[in-house]
C-alpha cells in the first residue's frame, strides 16, 4: 500500500527536523500560518506574540534580521519597512498627530524632510528646520512643544555632524523625542542608544543589501515603551517585507564589516585626490580636517563610509561640472550608494544643499557626491584624471576662454596612469 502523501505542514516538520545544516538560514515565506487549536486562536495577542500567525506580521526570516540589526547596533527591537523612507514615515506616524511639531536639520536627505512639508503637513503636523552646525540657534529653532527632533549624521550630501550629545540634550529639555537616521555607519560605527537616542533609522537599501538589488528600510529602539508605538503603527500600516529580500539582507550582513572597511581605505585615497585641487572648495570627507564638523564625527563615529562630497567653487561653471561628470566612466550616475559599484552623483546651483551652502556664505557652485565602492583605486583614479581634464580642457577652449569664464584649471593635461 503506498504512503498517503505528506501534508506541506508535515513537511515542513520534516525539514526543521532533517538536521541539514545549511550556513544560512531557510526562507519562510507565509501569509497563512496554521495555529494549533481555537485555544491558541483565543489566547493569541498580536502586540506579544513571539511568533506571528500572519505573514503580514513577520516571518522566522524577517525575525531573524530583525534580531541580527538589533545586535549590531545595540537596539533591543527592530522594525523592517519597505524602504528607508517608509522607515521615516513610519517614525513620524508612530509619534506625530495633528499640532505636533518635529524638529528637521537643514542637511537632511531630501525626500525625506520632503515628505513631512507635503504629506504631513495635510495632516495638521509642523515643522522647524534647524541648522545641525549652529547649537546656540538650537533653543530658537527647536522650541518648547516640540514632539520629535530629527537628526542626520552626517548628512548625507553635505556630511556635517552635529553635537549630538548636545542636540539629545537639549532635546530631553523640551520634552522631545529624538530620532537618528543612521544609515551612514550602517548601525556599526555609531552606537545611537549608547548616545540616548530614541529611535534608530537605518535604510538598508545601501549598506547591509551591498549589492544595489534591494529596497528596505529598519527602525530600532532601546526602549520598550518606544517600540510598543513603533509596533502599534507598524501593524496598523500594514508594513511587511518580503522574506526573499530579507534573507538578500542577511546575506548582505556576512561581508558588511569587510565591505565597509574596503569601501573606507579607497575613498581615502580618492577624496585625497581631490584635496587642495584647484576649483574644489572643499572635500567633505569626515575624517578630513577641512571636511565640516570633522572633530565632531571622530567623537562619535569609529570608521568612515565610502561616501563624500566635493564642493566645487562658484568659479567652476555648470558646463564644466557636467561635462566632467557626464566624462566618468568608472564612476556611473546613480543615487543608490553602498554597492559594489562606484557611483556618482552631481548637485547642481539650484539644489537646496547647493542653496544652503551659498546661505550659510560658502563660494559654491555644485557638489559632486562619490560612492567608493569595491572598484581598484588606481582605475578610479585614473577615471578622475581623465574626466577632470577633459571638463576643465573644454572649459577652457576658446569658445568660453573668449566669454572671460575662469574654469579654474585644476591640473596639467597629459596621461592619466603617469599621474596615479
Ligand atoms: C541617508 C539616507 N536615508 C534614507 C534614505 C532612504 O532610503 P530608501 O531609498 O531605502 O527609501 C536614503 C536614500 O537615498 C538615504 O541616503
Amino acid at each position: 500500500m503506498t504512503e498517503p502523501a505528506a501534508t506541506i505542514p508535515e513537511l515542513n516538520e520534516r525539514l526543521t527536523h532533517a538536521r541539514f545544516r545549511s550556513a544560512m538560514p531557510p526562507i519562510h515565506r507565509a501569509s497563512t500560518v496554521y495555529l494549533e487549536n481555537v485555544d491558541e486562536l483565543a489566547a493569541r495577542d498580536w502586540r506579544t506574540a513571539a511568533v506571528s500567525a500572519y505573514g503580514r506580521d513577520g516571518t522566522p526570516t524577517t525575525q531573524e534580521l530583525e534580531n541580527a540589526l538589533a545586535e549590531l547596533e545595540g537596539a533591543r527591537h527592530v522594525h523592517l519597512t519597505p524602504s528607508g523612507l517608509a522607515a521615516f514615515s513610519l517614525a513620524c506616524l508612530a509619534f506625530l498627530k495633528a499640532g505636533a511639531r518635529i524638529a528637521l536639520p537643514s542637511n537632511m536627505y531630501g525626500t525625506g524632510s520632503q515628505s513631512v512639508v507635503t504629506l504631513m503637513a495635510r495632516f495638521g503636523v509642523q515643522t522647524c528646520i534647524y541648522e545641525p552646525t549652529l547649537p546656540s540657534s538650537w533653543a530658537q529653532t527647536i522650541p518648547d512643544g516640540t514632539t520629535l527632533v530629527w537628526i542626520e549624521a552626517p548628512g548625507s550630501i553635505t556630511m556635517e555632524v552635529p553635537d549630538i550629545e548636545a542636540l539629545v540634550r537639549h532635546a530631553r529639555s523640551i520634552g522631545a523625542l529624538t530620532g537618528i537616521d543612521n544609515t551612514y555607519s550602517a548601525g556599526i560605527h555609531l552606537r545611537p542608544f549608547d548616545l540616548g537616542i530614541d529611535v534608530s533609522l537605518q535604510a538598508l537599501t545601501k549598506l547591509q543589501s551591498g549589492g544595489s538589488d534591494v529596497v528596505m528600510g529598519s527602525l530600532s529602539t532601546a526602549d520598550d515603551a518606544i517600540h510598543a508605538r513603533l509596533l502599534e503603527a507598524h501593524h496598523f500600516l500594514g508594513l511587511c517585507v518580503s522574506p526573499d529580500d530579507a534573507y538578500l539582507i542577511l546575506r548582505g550582513l556576512q561581508t558588511l564589516k569587510v565591505r565597509y572597511e574596503h569601501s573606507s581605505r579607497s575613498a581615502q585615497r580618492v577624496a585625497d585626490w581631490f584635496h587642495g585641487r584647484k576649483g574644489v572648495h572643499q572635500v567633505m570627507y569626515p575624517p578630513m580636517a577641512e571636511s565640516p564638523s570633522s572633530d565632531l564625527w571622530r567623537a562619535y563615529f569609529t570608521a568612515a563610509a565610502g561616501l563624500f562630497s566635493v564642493a566645487l567653487h562658484d568659479s567652476v561653471e555648470a558646463e564644466t561640472t557636467k561635462i566632467f561628470v557626464n566624462g566618468l566612466k568608472q564612476f556611473r550616475i546613480g543615487y543608490s550608494w553602498g554597492g559594489t559599484s562606484s557611483i556618482v552623483m552631481p548637485y547642481s546651483a539650484n539644489h537646496p544643499s547647493v542653496q544652503r551652502l551659498r546661505r550659510l556664505g560658502a563660494p559654491v557652485s555644485s557638489i559632486v557626491r562619490f560612492w567608493v565602492g569595491l572598484d581598484d583605486v588606481p582605475l578610479l583614479l585614473d577615471d578622475l584624471w581623465q574626466a577632470w581634464d577633459a571638463a576643465f580642457a573644454t572649459c577652457m577652449s576658446p569658445s568660453t576662454a573668449s566669454s572671460g569664464a575662469d574654469c579654474q584649471s585644476g591640473s596639467a593635461i597629459g596621461t592619466p596612469s603617469t599621474r596615479a
